[in-house]
């Protein structure tokens, strides 16, 4: 089967000044490969800094690659005029992680959801917005129309966010951290929204999360992300139940396990220093807090490869 999104060594380095007088480069994503396929929801987790949102973003061109090439339903990107970029605009979108700061406070929810439409000249836009309102449960739709998103709730308002992510029938969401700043009872819903809407659209997600727990429930294959680089993936039960990774394995161990009987295994935690993109270490990124890493490791970076079952991991040990 062809992937809807097709990511090939991409890779986004940023110039940051390190002292008055001192530039350095940061490796925010490193030779990435990576694809989606239609319908499908992609879970990327990782540590905080670890490049998950510049990854997601330059997916949709919102970041200019530094190297790499990404194809949608084979097209290359990069390599588009203005006219099929717009097109392109359609297809890919985003939803951020704080829904307050992403909504223009200034206006109501119908210009919010409809604005989309009139930047790419589409028409029958009151039809659309009513409906996009409906299919986001938020209702009655006219009544929410005329609200501002000071008068909605963390929930509704990440519902906002969606049905102006949806009103132009996308094919493709980066969906960063979306719930991650809602108030736990609507998180479930949310998600319950978003998965709906995979099944029902068909729509093919990135979704972005420091927390496991919700991808189990959401994706159905995992990255998993360590200083720029996905260091494994595979089918999300597979990579919950029988992490290869010893960083994966760290990241399993350290949610919070609500099954009383497994409380006498010990359960090893991140230690070490956190990871600083700026300042990678040689060899496997991860060999200063790896329990297992030997010589080969501190020498030379693995690089990620099939390791059978739809799983492939970046590690010495494999
Ligand atoms: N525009 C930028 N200019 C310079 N450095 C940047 C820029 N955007 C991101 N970075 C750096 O790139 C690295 C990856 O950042 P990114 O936001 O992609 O991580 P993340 O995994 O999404 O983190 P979080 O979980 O905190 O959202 C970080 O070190 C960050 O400081
Ligand atoms: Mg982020």
């Amino acid at each position: 089967m062809e992937p809807l999104l097709k990511v090939e060594n991409l890779s986004v380095y940023f110039m940051s000044r390190r002292t008055l007088f001192s530039k350095q480069v940061v490796k925010a994503v490193d030779g990435v490969s990576l694809s989606i396929f239609q319908g499908e929801t992609l879970g990327l987790v990782g540590e905080s800094g670890c490049g998950k949102t510049t990854l997601g973003r330059a997916t949709l061109l919102l970041v200019r690659p530094t190297a790499g090439k990404i194809y949608f339903r084979g097209v290359e990107l990069t390599g588009l005029d203005d006219d099929n970029l717009r097109l392109f605009r359609r297809e890919g979108q985003i939803v951020f992680q704080d829904p307050y700061s992403s909504l223009n406070p200034f206006m109501d929810v119908y210009h919010i959801v409809e604005e989309p439409l009139i930047i790419h000249g589409i028409n029958d836009r009151r039809e659309r917005v009513m409906e996009t309102l409906e299919k986001v449960r938020l209702t009655p739709p006219e009544e929410i129309a005329l609200k501002y998103p000071h008068q909605l709730s963390g929930g509704q308002r990440q519902r906002v966010a969606l049905a102006r992510a949806l009103i132009l029938k996308p094919r493709y969401i980066v969906a960063d951290e979306p719930v991650s700043m809602i108030d736990a009872s609507s998180r479930v819903e949310i998600l319950e929204l978003m998965k709906g809407l995979q099944k029902s659209e068909g729509i093919s997600f990135l979704y972005i999360t420091h927390d496991i727990a919700t991808s189990r429930y959401f994706s159905d294959r995992l990255a998993v992300m360590y200083l720029g680089k996905i260091v494994e993936l595979g089918p999300v039960p597979d990579v919950l139940w029988e992490p290869l990774h010893p960083y994966t394995k760290a990241l399993v161990e350290s949610v919070p396990e609500p099954d009383p009987r497994n409380r006498f295994i010990e359960r090893p935690m991140l230690k070490g220093e956190p990871p600083n993109p700026a300042r990678k270490p040689p060899g496997c990124s991860f060999h200063p807090r790896c329990p297992y890493a030997f010589d080969r490791c501190r020498g030379e970076e693995p690089t990620l490869r099939y390791v059978g079952r739809g799983r492939y991991v970046a590690c010495h040990l494999y």
